[in-house]
């Protein structure tokens, strides 16, 4: 039999399970729930507190499950007796779930759906609830989950910025699921160039600078004909790395407020990752100088209002 891990942030508490629930404890999966019945908020806190980070479930239930999800996010999102924490914690496990499994195949269509979805559940939730940003923006993630950490992040920082600067809703939900998948293509950076990722591009040589440029058309390149995905989702991501100077990877030097938008996003919360000992308001300072003229001012004082005002910089 087969056994299926899933985030245990996407089981809420009190929620009647539809499926047998197992941990896996020194290589063996033990049951620790039946289908019918649920877990609650004490029993997922301890194990929280244990390090639990993954449930498993046996293959034939991965349909059950994602109804049971599903489900559970459209009961949750709106309900006003649900403390904010569990909406923000369940949201962002569905988030960073879809995140993980469009790395893993982003040429799937299924997967590219509950990107879509997630992504337009977490913009929901941030423009429904004023102290969200601040609960899903900058966590600590494990050295495995760094990319998908940083996903969510632009995703919740770059839809709020496009939110005040009143783009349509249309525009907000396609920047959402860009942010949410635009470095899909990192994945086929060969071995040797993972750590890329982790290096401030005025630190790259040519050769990197080369291999790392290679993403974003990637990403693009992986979505670009597939009937279900809009093109401005698909322009947004193969457009993330540019800036106005016209040093990125497709030499652009207009872009769109949108995809100007998700290009300085993702560029700060790049930094702030690559630069752990630097607090925010520092990274910022570093950002106006290193990338003069990479962005209009208008919309870096708009981006510097926001995280002051969200309390994401002192
Ligand atoms: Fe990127
Ligand atoms: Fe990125």
């Amino acid at each position: 039999m087969g056994y299926l891990p899933l985030r245990i942030s996407t089981v809420p508490p009190d929620r009647q399970l539809t499926f047998d629930l197992y941990i896996n404890f020194k290589e063996q999966y033990l049951k620790l729930a039946d289908s019918g019945s649920a877990i609650d908020h004490e029993k997922l806190e301890k194990l929280k507190s244990q390090n639990v980070a993954r449930f498993y479930i046996v293959e034939e239930d991965s349909m059950a499950y994602q109804k049971f999800v599903d489900d559970a996010v459209n009961d949750t999102i709106d309900d006003p007796n649900i403390p904010l924490d569990e909406k923000v914690e369940l949201v962002e496990g569905v988030a960073e779930t879809a995140a993980e499994e469009m790395q893993k195949n982003p040429e799937n269509q299924t997967n590219f759906i509950r990107s879509q979805k997630a992504a337009n559940n977490l913009v929901h939730i941030i423009q429904e609830n004023p102290a969200a940003l601040k609960k899903i923006y900058g966590k600590k993630a494990a050295k495995s989950e760094e990319i998908i950490q940083h996903s969510l992040n632009v995703c919740a920082l770059a839809t709020k910025l496009a939110t005040l600067l009143q783009h349509s809703k249309q525009d907000v939900d396609d920047l959402g699921t860009a942010a949410l998948i635009h470095d899909v293509g990192l994945n086929k950076l060969a071995k040797k160039d993972h750590g890329l990722f982790k290096k401030l591009k005025n630190e790259f040589n040519s050769d990197e600078k080369r291999a790392y440029n290679l993403h974003a058309n990637d990403s693009a390149d992986m979505l670009a004909e597939k009937p279900y995905v809009n093109h401005n989702v698909c322009e947004l991501i193969r457009n993330h790395e540019e800036n106005l100077k016209g040093t990125g990877p497709n030499k652009k030097k207009k872009l769109t407020q949108l995809e100007e938008i998700l290009a300085l996003v993702n560029a700060y919360d790049k930094r702030l990752l690559n630069t752990a000992d630097a607090t925010p308001s520092e990274v910022l300072k570093r950002m106006q100088i290193d990338e003069m003229g990479s962005y209009s001012l208008n919309l870096m004082n708009k981006f510097m209002e926001v995280l002051k005002s969200e309390g994401l910089v002192e």
